[in-house]
């Protein structure tokens, strides 16, 4: 690979991706040209995929493209053509394992000179990450962001044939391309993107700098992918976003948002419609009479608190207090009786007190969630919390984390345990890893689902008694 001249490179800039432009969002569509469309015969790639479902879907997208290209997939490392590293910059110690699993595949590099790397996903959209590799990880060949992903063929090119590094990163938002292929992992299940990007700025979070402004698909271009998905014979999609709530609000000429697309969605056929992720403040009335309408939209609700402390919301840029978030969930629970909720919640946010954190075991006693993912906070650079004064020591913060996932491990229990005795709808995903004969799938308000039957139920939506409940998965008998 040739050397490094830093200034033909485009690199992300923080300062820039933290600007909303009101530049109006072009849809693109994709087309493979004819020069790209054989770059790949003969040749095999792997994409190594870390982080939230947003990234696997992005995975599956540049699956689908090297495919179009020619590329067939492998499963052995050594004898990848390309291999590229789909990342995730949420926090400090995903991005760790990011850096180790770079250095592991330089081995690969020097075996196979010919091998083209790339980085992708979260990380390649911060300057730091970026003037790193450049600096220390000269086996890397292509850079691009969460942004240009289309280009990806151009990219391989460059990096196969004119045997040039590519550092491609895009700071503002780019646009919507539609027409992207795609090799989904799942042949029932899967994942829709209806938007982009997150303007909500929670102070912690460097989402809003990674993947760019709030923009959403057009309400046909979903509901024609939903209605194809079906005819494929997909029985659940999950519709993706970093806040779905927030669907719609970008567009200029119609009043149409996330609850109307629940709506429109329910018609078209498929059997089980999940969305993820929410954010409260912008939860509304209508999403939730379209859940209680609609006989499709499954009642099981992922509301990320973050805290339960007033001082700390506040801190965390989050627009909501913790009586108006429970109110939101009594709501919610009104509207979808029985509706199984989960959480994400973040514990040692810098100047986050022990009366602050009894406040977030008070809200998780009152909110009776059904599961939560938890997290210590980890400082983002660029992002306005990183600059906070944080004196809690870490030895506190872990300890807080215990006893917060004990009492989540509770909910998890209690949560199970209500279905005991009762019949519900299992969408069968396999069989167990621990038993062959044993069939694993979730039920409509996603639990895992463990019981006896034959292999041809996969794929199926079958009646299951429950017969037992653990913290972690419910035993049952098919009826
Ligand atoms: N530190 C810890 N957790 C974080 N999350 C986002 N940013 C951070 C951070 N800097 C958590 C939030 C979010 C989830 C996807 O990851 O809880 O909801
Ligand atoms: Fe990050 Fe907050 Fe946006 Fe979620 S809503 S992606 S936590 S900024």
């Amino acid at each position: 690979m040739n050397n490094i001249d830093l200034d033909k490179y485009f690199k992300p800039d923080l300062n820039k991706a933290r600007k909303r432009s009101k530049k109006e969002i072009e849809e693109l569509k994709f087309q493979l040209s004819d020069a790209h469309s054989k770059i790949g015969i003969n040749k095999t790639y792997q994409i190594h995929t870390y982080g939230c479902q947003g990234n696997e879907a992005d995975s599956e997208t540049m699956a689908g493209i090297l495919e179009l290209m020619g590329f067939t997939h492998t499963d052995s490392e050594e004898n990848s053509d390309v291999i590229i590293i789909n990342t995730c910059a949420i926090r400090e110690n995903a991005e760790n394992r990011i850096w180790g699993e770079l250095g592991r595949l330089k081995a690969y590099k020097k075996q196979n000179p010919n091998l083209i790397l790339g980085l992708a996903g979260c990380m390649s959209q911060e300057e730091n990450v970026v003037d790193r590799v450049l600096k220390k990880y000269q086996h890397v060949d292509i850079v691009f962001g969460t942004h240009n992903i289309y280009k990806l063929p151009e990219y391989i090119e460059t990096a196969m044939f004119a045997k040039e590094r590519v550092i491609e990163v895009y700071s503002q938002e780019g646009e919507i391309v539609e027409n992207l292929p795609k090799v989904r992992n799942h042949q029932f299940k899967a994942w829709v993107n209806i938007m982009f990007g997150c303007d909500e700025f929670c102070t912690y979070c460097i989402v809003p700098y990674t993947r760019g402004k709030e923009r959403s698909r057009s309400k046909e271009e979903v509901i024609a992918e939903v209605k194809d998905l079906v005819k494929q014979g997909y029985k659940e999609v999950t519709l993706l976003g970093q806040n779905v709530n927030a669907y719609g609000k970008d567009f200029k000429d119609q009043n149409y948002t996330f609850g109307d697309l629940l709506r429109d969605l329910d018609q078209t056929g498929i059997a089980r419609i999940r969305f993820t992720t929410s954010h409260p403040h912008d939860l509304d009335l209508k999403t939730m009479e379209a859940m209680r309408d609609s006989s499709h939209v499954m009642p099981y609700f992922h509301l990320p608190v973050q805290s339960g402390a007033n001082p700390v919301l506040k801190k965390m840029n989050r627009h909501y207090t913790k009586e108006s978030y429970l109110n939101v969930l009594n709501e919610l629970k009104k509207h979808v009786p029985g509706i199984s909720v989960t959480t994400d919640i973040i514990v040692g946010f810098p100047g986050e007190t022990e009366a602050d954190f009894l406040e977030t075991m008070d809200l998780v006693e009152k909110a009776d969630f059904e599961g939560a993912f938890t997290f210590v906070f980890s400082k983002r650079e660029g992002t306005p919390a990183a600059t906070f004064e944080d004196l809690t020591p870490e030895e506190t913060k872990k300890e807080r984390l215990y006893i917060l996932n004990d009492r989540i491990n509770a909910g998890y229990l209690k949560g199970n345990q209500r279905f005991l005795g009762e019949t519900v709808k299992v969408l069968v995903d396999g069989v167990s890893k621990y038993d062959e004969s044993v069939l694993a799938g979730y039920s409509e308000h996603n639990k895992l689902v463990n019981f006896k039957g034959d292999k041809s139920l996969i794929g199926q939506i079958v009646d299951v008694k429950i017969t037992q409940a653990k913290t972690w998965f419910l035993m049952g008998e098919s009826l």
